[in-house]
């Protein structure tokens, strides 16, 4: 059995993985500021977790949770594309020197295997509404794909000079259990679900019509445990089933499950948001076993507690 570090691993997909990895034997230590992650998403009382709040931008913190670990996930970033806009100095924190921190000091304990939690957002609008492959030229149009972008070619720097074993994954738009919509920067599925069932006011930015590429979060779980512990995989991987859901199908959706929707106002589109964004998955399918798809409305319903 593995000891593995969980950056970011309080979160919704962090937490997620910790879970398996617990059930599969392994010993994890979960590395978060709990800047969004939350500690109930942590079972606290199992004695093979060790929690360290703390911060991936502090050196001496991703340091000590290194000491013993096998292998790395990490899945700490400030996950707002929006938040990245509106303070592109503290997100570069988290979002960049955070994954140089976890370099370094793999680095330094001589561990290999990392898995990268990159982005969808690395492509901007070069998709131009078709499958977008990885091959596709990069337009990272916020600071938080800059970010992305940066860290994957800081991991690929690293595995030609040092031998790291970096296993990024380009998630498209993960959704589930666990995803906080307290905030106005969280998954646009967490807000426009909590809002539906609470009888509150939903806010879509723009016409409605942009599309993204949902992918329920227990679908990906399988995915990194095989990104942790299968083969190596060199190039990076989009994550995503090749499906385009506009919000406004989206919301349909979500009426449909619930009896019906709040009312919907219309904002103006948000700086660098993305028009279309959906996944070509010919890398993925070739080099993991997919999963069974968790259908859309499977997972909403499960979301909604249904
Ligand atoms: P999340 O906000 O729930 O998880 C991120 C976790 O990182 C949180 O627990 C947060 O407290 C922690 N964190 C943030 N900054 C930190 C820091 N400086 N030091 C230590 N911990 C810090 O979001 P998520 O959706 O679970 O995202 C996980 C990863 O996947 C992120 O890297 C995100 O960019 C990436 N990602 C997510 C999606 C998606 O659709 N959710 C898509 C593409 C990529
Ligand atoms: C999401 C992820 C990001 C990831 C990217 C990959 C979050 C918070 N963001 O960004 O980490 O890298 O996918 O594809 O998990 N919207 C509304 N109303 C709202 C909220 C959002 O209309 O109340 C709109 C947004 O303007 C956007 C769409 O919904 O057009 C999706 O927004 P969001 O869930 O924040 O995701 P991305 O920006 O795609």
């Amino acid at each position: 059995m593995a000891e593995i570090l969980v950056t970011g691993g309080a979160g919704f997909i962090g937490s997620h993985l910790v879970d398996a990895l617990l059930a599969a034997g392994h010993g994890v230590c979960v590395l978060d500021n709990l800047s969004m992650g939350k500690r109930s998403n942590l079972p606290l009382d199992n004695p093979r977790l060790r929690f360290i709040e703390g911060d991936v931008a502090d050196a001496a913190q991703v340091e000590q949770a290194m000491a013993g670990c096998d292998a790395v996930a990490h899945l700490a970033a400030v996950a707002s594309v929006q938040a990245s806009v509106d303070d592109p100095a503290a997100t570069h924190q988290s979002n960049f020197i955070g994954t140089l921190n976890v370099c370094e000091a793999m680095r330094r304990h001589g561990v290999r295997r990392v898995l990268y939690a990159s982005s969808a957002a690395i492509y901007g609008n070069n998709g131009e509404g078709l499958a977008i492959d990885e091959d596709t030229p990069k337009a990272p149009l916020t600071p938080y794909a800059v970010d992305k972008l940066a860290s994957e070619q800081y991991l690929d720097f690293y595995r030609r000079q040092h031998g790291l074993e970096p296993a990024v994954f380009r998630f498209f738009n993960i959704f589930g259990p666990r995803q906080d919509p307290s905030s106005p920067y969280s998954g646009v599925i967490s807000i426009f679900t909590q809002r539906a069932q609470q009888g509150q006011p939903i806010s879509v930015f723009g016409d409605g019509e942009q599309t993204r590429d949902f992918f329920y979060v227990g679908d990906l779980i399988e995915l990194l445990l095989q990104g942790l512990f299968g083969e190596v995989v060199e190039q990076p991987v989009n994550v995503g089933w090749n499906q385009a859901v506009s919000l406004k199908q989206l919301l349909a959706e979500i009426g449909a499950l619930c009896g019906g929707l709040p009312p919907v106002t219309h904002l103006p589109a948000r700086a660098g948001d993305i028009r279309h964004s959906r996944a070509d998955n010919v890398r993925l399918r070739a080099h993991y076993r997919l999963p069974q798809q968790t259908p859309l409305r499977e997972g909403l319903r499960q979301l909604l507690g249904l």
